[in-house]
């Protein structure tokens, strides 16, 4: 594992850096793109010894027997999360957003409401909209740079036409692990409304030292509604496998899910499932534990950067490697802020409006890269609002 290593991905088909001239007017020539929640790190070992092997078998057919793919996300969840799951509780999507769309198409109807806590993950609200139902915006409180829920407010939002809630635990951006007082909270709104919960854990591993995450499926109370979602592709960096498991407790949510994925003939790509077995295994666990600290150290170099620039505030985070920076202080517009970022730092952020409400003063910056890169983002960003000091 040498996390330090660059490895140049500059016109291998990647959208982070071979998309951001078009998206950002950053060059990959001197730019540095912090976009896109991918890691500039090499998948582990295990990994890519599973995909050599399909290629040197070179027969590619339909994958059998899944019954190992089930007990390899078994062990993991009991494993590293101390989650007991069924095995025919498992469904395997095209990734999460595939997940979350068949949720949406399960679970609600066309005009329903689908409650989100916002700032939060963009393509959810994307999906929801796509499909004709409505996306109910519950803002979190930002209490001095740290997330909370607001349930009085939230309470006083609903109509009765909202059928679902979805969950982004832990929390993409601002990088919460919600407490187990939290998780009680949302099951408790979810029930007092009769939604439908939705919990995507996909940054599940990706947990800073001294924190702990919390499946929610260890609340009680909620099995009758809880659909859970979990990945292989954030952890272990192979998000372009574009491969998720939705997780169903409850028989009748589950026949209903499963029967939408029969109606659009569904069923999963078979390198999805041969990475999915390598990884969750010990070798896959040491790798996620070292890359946890890695990305705690960077995470630390970063924020110490960012912080020190007058009216510049980076949300500690608790999981993810995706910083969420505050520019209100800087009493600048969105425009100037986000033109010293791209413009004069040459740095291809997320922008904070995509993930809904309570974003607009905000920039996303992707830390997944070698350290040297954190780095050079903190000097360029110190150049760019150099008259701030
Ligand atoms: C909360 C969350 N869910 C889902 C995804 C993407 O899932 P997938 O690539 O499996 O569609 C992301 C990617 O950043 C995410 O942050």
């Amino acid at each position: 594992m040498n996390f330090d290593e660059i490895i140049d991905r500059r016109g291998t088909h990647n959208v982070k850096w071979d998309e951001m001239q078009a998206i950002y007017g950053v060059s990959p020539d001197d730019g540095l793109a912090m976009w896109v929640a991918d890691m500039d790190f090499a998948a582990p070992d295990c990994v890519r010894e599973a995909i050599h092997n399909q290629a040197n078998h070179g027969v590619m057919g339909y994958f059998g027997n899944d019954g190992p793919y089930r007990d390899a996300i078994c062990w993991w969840m009991e494993n590293r999360h101390g989650w007991s799951v069924d095995p025919k509780s498992i469904f395997t999507t095209h990734g999460l957003v595939n997940g979350t769309a068949l949720c949406v198409d399960a679970f609600t109807n066309v005009g329903d409401g689908v409650v989100l806590f916002t700032p939060v993950y963009h393509a959810f609200a994307r999906v929801i909209r796509a499909a004709g139902r409505n996306v109910v915006e519950c803002q979190l409180l930002n209490n001095n740079g740290r997330y909370e829920y607001d349930f009085d407010a939230y309470d006083a939002q609903m109509t009765g036409s909202e059928r679902m809630v979805i969950l982004c635990s832990p929390h993409n951006p601002g990088g919460r692990v919600w407490s187990k007082a939290e998780l009680e909270a949302v099951a408790a709104f979810a029930k007092r409304h009769n939604l439908i919960l939705v919990s995507d854990e996909i940054h599940h591993d990706l947990i800073m030292p001294g924190h702990t995450h919390i499946p929610m499926t260890k609340i009680d109370g909620i099995e009758d509604r809880l659909v859970m979602m979990t990945a292989t592709t954030k952890t272990f960096n192979i998000a372009g496998s574009h491969s998720g498991n939705v997780i169903i407790a409850d028989p009748d949510l589950r026949a209903k899910f499963a029967a939408r994925m029969a109606a659009l003939g569904l069923s999963p790509n078979s390198f999805g499932l041969f990475m999915a077995m390598a990884a969750y295994s010990p070798e896959g666990a040491a790798w996620v534990d070292e890359l946890c600290i890695y990305l705690d150290g960077n995470r630390r170099l970063f924020d110490e950067g960012a912080n020190a620039i007058p009216g510049v505030k980076s949300m500690a985070l608790e999981s993810t490697y995706l910083a969420w920076v505050d520019f209100e202080g800087t009493g600048m517009t969105r425009d100037e802020f986000t033109s010293r970022v791209q413009t004069a730092a040459k740095i291809a952020p997320n922008h904070g409006p995509s993930f809904g409400l309570g974003g607009e003063n905000f920039l996303r910056f992707n830390l997944a890269t070698p350290r040297s890169r954190i780095e050079d983002a903190v000097g360029r960003l110190k150049a760019a609002f150099s008259d701030l000091q």
